[in-house]
């Protein structure tokens, strides 16, 4: 019976949403990327002129919302109540602000049921910061994808030309602040868990990866049959 739960975290860049879906397909599993909700709650407190500090505001935003993931014809789609939030919440500027709320304790504690229900049935790769740490921290295999910044800013960059007017430059200062961001706050801090399989892609592409991925993921399947 395929039915790992996979968690991938690592900060921007590293080509984790590319690698997770990839994976996913190739298992025939589901993907959560949870980054989404991260994105959902920025966007939806930045349409209502709440300040990422006000955590009580935050708090209760959390509460009343209704963020979810719906497969249709043009792949899966990310709604906030009956509105499909797929492409706003994309811009360098929900990036930053997603960054910034994620930091309060009250919304990590409101995405983490959701996440976790999201989890029950397994078979699943979940993508994020905290998936191995904190959310699932007893997943069946867990993965901590990183990369060189100059590396992940080039990825970044390359992805988003056309859409978005950053510079290299800034797309690189935006990146760094946001790992750091992640990196230093007191809740649930991007790191890897301890048992985190460390993969690199700095100098190898997203496909190696996932071949490097497939193999843990048989040996996992394999040692769980003996
Ligand atoms: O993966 P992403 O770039 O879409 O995530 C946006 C932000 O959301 C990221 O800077 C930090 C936050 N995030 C988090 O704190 N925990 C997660 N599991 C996923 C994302």
């Amino acid at each position: 019976m395929k039915s790992l739960l996979i968690t991938i975290d690592g900060p921007a860049g590293a080509g984790k949403t590319t690698v997770s879906r990839t994976l996913a397909d190739r298992l025939g599993y589901r993907y959560v990327d949870t980054g989404a909700l991260y994105r959902g709650v920025a966007l939806e407190a930045m349409d209502r002129g709440i300040s990422p500090d006000d955590e009580p505001r935050l708090d209760a935003l959390c509460r009343s919302l209704e963020l979810r993931f719906a497969r249709g014809e043009t792949g899966t789609r990310f709604f906030s109540g009956e509105t499909d939030i797929t492409d706003r919440i994309r811009t360098p500027e929900i990036s930053m602000m997603a960054s910034a709320v994620s930091a309060q304790p009250a919304v990590r504690r409101a995405l983490l049921d959701l996440q976790r229900k999201m989890g029950e049935k397994k078979a699943v790769v979940f993508e994020g910061r905290d998936m191995g740490t904190v959310v699932f921290p007893n997943a069946d295999l867990k993965f901590f994808l990183t990369a060189d910044l100059k590396a992940r800013a080039v990825r970044r960059y390359k992805e988003l030309a056309g859409i978005n007017p950053q510079s290299l430059e800034d797309v690189e200062t935006d990146m760094k602040r946001r790992d750091e961001n992640d990196a230093a706050r007191k809740t649930s801090p991007l790191r890897p868990a301890d048992d985190a399989i460390l993969i690199d892609s700095t100098e190898i592409s997203a496909d190696e990866v996932v071949a490097q991925m497939i193999v843990h993921v048989e040996k996992r399947l394999a040692s769980r049959k003996a």
